[in-house]
């Protein structure tokens, strides 16, 4: 799996790796947008935070070769991984990182 994460060692330490697979992947909601990638960012995002309720680490693993990850776990053409998703227990916990303002995220009324 490693090469197929363009050599991100740490994909090879983790004990667990999901792969958010996408199964419907034509459904187009009216607002022009496909939904299953919005389904699996919801999938993982809970997963990711019952991970940390439970001690464990995750990281999203979006760097990888769409035809190898599929090769390697035998998944269907029609369907798309979405992302990966590295589970384990951290060796260590990382620093907390910055978080920017609101306001320098947030618009409100109009885009600006
Ligand atoms: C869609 C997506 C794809 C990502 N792909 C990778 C990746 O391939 N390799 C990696 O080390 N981090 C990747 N990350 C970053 C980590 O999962 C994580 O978000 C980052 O370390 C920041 O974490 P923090 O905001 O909790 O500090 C990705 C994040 C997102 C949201």
């Amino acid at each position: 799996m490693v090469p197929a994460c363009k050599n991100q060692k740490f994909i090879g330490e983790a004990p667990v790796v999901i792969a958010g697979c996408g199964t419907n992947i034509e459904y187009i909601m009216s607002n022009g947008e496909h939904t299953y990638p919005i389904d699996l960012a919801i999938v993982l995002d809970h997963m990711s935070l019952q991970a940390a309720s439970l001690g464990l680490g995750t990281c999203w693993i979006g760097a990888f070769y769409q035809d190898q990850v599929k090769e390697i776990l035998g998944i269907p053409k029609e369907v798309r991984v979405v992302a990966l998703m590295t589970v384990g227990y951290p060796k260590k916990l990382g620093p907390k990182t910055e978080r920017k303002p609101l306001s320098e995220i947030v618009c409100y009324d109009r885009y600006v």
